[in-house]
């Protein structure tokens, strides 16, 4: 790869319900690399805070803004893009949901221009659950041209065609038969069928999202589990919990609800503690409870693959399935998914859908499946402007 104006010198931004990842091919070396967003890793919460319509916080200053003054804090922006909102209500202001966006892939470029001598990339590559409409995929375009990047210099890729690019890359082997991509995440199930003709080449035979589905379903599981238990040790803290709780105590328990969902990916137990107002209770979750909570939604989302894999007639035939999405790493949706056919390696998880989505735009560059994508070949954006 040749100088940073270079036409690869592409980011690739996973704009995630509950977290962004982000990768970039290196003008440097033509490497794919991952982008760290936060100081202790790959992702950065997509939470937002907006103090005024022109000044929009995001990542860990969101949570943080949050905490002394909660009116301007949208949790998971994505979520509400998913639902169909174009606009926000944020205390008394209306803001574009692009705005908020635009935010985020301000702050995801000013990450890559430190990391690259404060070039800007030459375009960008947007990632967007299988399930959303034009519309939808709208608002991540008109993002990206308040940030400086028009519409050609602007490639979008649904998310699980990007984690299918990403593991079946370098798989010189692995050609023939059917792959499925299985993303579970925090806000939405997206499934793809692809047929792997020829080394690197994939055909989508279907695909499906369920938009209502994600790990922000089990979190929800789990707060309700917390109502009835606490309503039975501790009723006065259940009535504190409903009546009286100030805002960083119910984010302290959404946090603490979250943490013990993913522990129990490790652990057969895990507690979630429960504060108001100085009174303080701690439950214990076991798995096999959790499990319990969560087996209809489980079901629901293997019932979604097996419809998808009926409708693209590949039922019987599927080599790998590849499980990407933080939910994924759930034993029980392993144990249900691995009933529909093998299940590959898992890689990581969190960025797989970023760096897959620029290897699914260098494939459509080179002739490999899908139509052709708008490549900014030449484009030279200005640079990014506060949005
Ligand atoms: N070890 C784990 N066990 C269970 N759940 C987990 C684990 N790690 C992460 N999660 C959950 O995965 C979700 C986040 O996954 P991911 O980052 O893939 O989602 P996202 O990309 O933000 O969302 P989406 O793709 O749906 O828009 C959260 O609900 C998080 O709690
Ligand atoms: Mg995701």
């Amino acid at each position: 790869m040749g100088s940073p104006q270079h036409p690869s010198w592409l980011l690739a931004v996973d704009f995630g319900t509950s977290n962004t990842a982000a990768a970039y091919v290196s003008p440097e070396s033509g490497r794919l690399m991952t982008l760290p967003l936060s100081h202790s890793g790959n992702l950065m919460p997509s939470a937002a805070f907006v103090s005024a319509p022109n000044q929009i916080e995001v990542g860990e200053v969101a949570l943080n803004r949050a905490a002394s003054d909660p009116s301007g804090y949208l949790s998971a922006p994505k979520r509400l893009i998913t639902l169909g909102e174009t606009v926000f209500r944020v205390g008394d202001w209306d803001i574009p949901a692009h705005h908020v966006v635009a935010a985020v892939l301000h702050s995801v470029l000013l990450r890559v221009k430190a990391q690259n001598r404060g070039q800007a990339p030459a375009g960008l590559v947007l990632t967007h659950p299988e399930g959303w409409s034009p519309q939808q995929i709208a608002v991540l375009t008109q993002a990206a041209g308040v940030v400086g990047y028009p519409a050609h210099t602007v490639t979008v890729v649904s998310e699980p065609q990007a984690a299918v690019h990403f593991y079946a890359r370098g798989r010189a082997g692995a050609v023939g038969g059917h792959v499925a991509v299985f993303d579970f995440g925090g806000g939405t199930l997206d499934i793809a069928v692809l047929s792997s003709p020829s080394a690197g080449s994939f055909r989508v035979l279907g695909t499906h999202g369920d938009n209502a589905l994600g790990g922000r379903n089990f979190d929800t599981a789990i707060r309700r589990w917390v109502d009835v238990v606490l309503d039975d040790r501790n009723p006065d803290l259940a009535a504190a919990l409903l009546n009286a709780a100030a805002f960083h105590e119910l984010r302290g328990l959404e946090e603490s609800v979250r943490r013990a969902k993913e522990l129990l990916s490790e652990a057969p137990s895990a507690t979630v503690e429960v504060t108001v107002g100085g009174r303080r209770e701690v439950l214990s979750l076991t798995r096999n409870e959790f499990e319990a909570l969560i087996l209809h939604d489980v079901e629901r989302g293997v019932e979604l693959a097996r419809n998808v894999f009926r409708t693209a007639r590949v039922a019987e035939n599927i080599r790998e399935i590849y499980l990407t999405g933080g939910s994924s790493r759930i034993p029980l949706v392993h144990k249900h998914v691995q009933a529909l056919g093998a299940i590959a390696t898992l890689d990581d998880p969190k960025t797989v859908v970023a760096q897959g989505a620029l290897v699914a735009v260098a494939r459509r560059m080179v002739g490999g499946s899908g139509p052709a994508a708008h490549y900014p070949a030449t484009a030279t954006p200005r640079p990014a402007p506060a949005p």
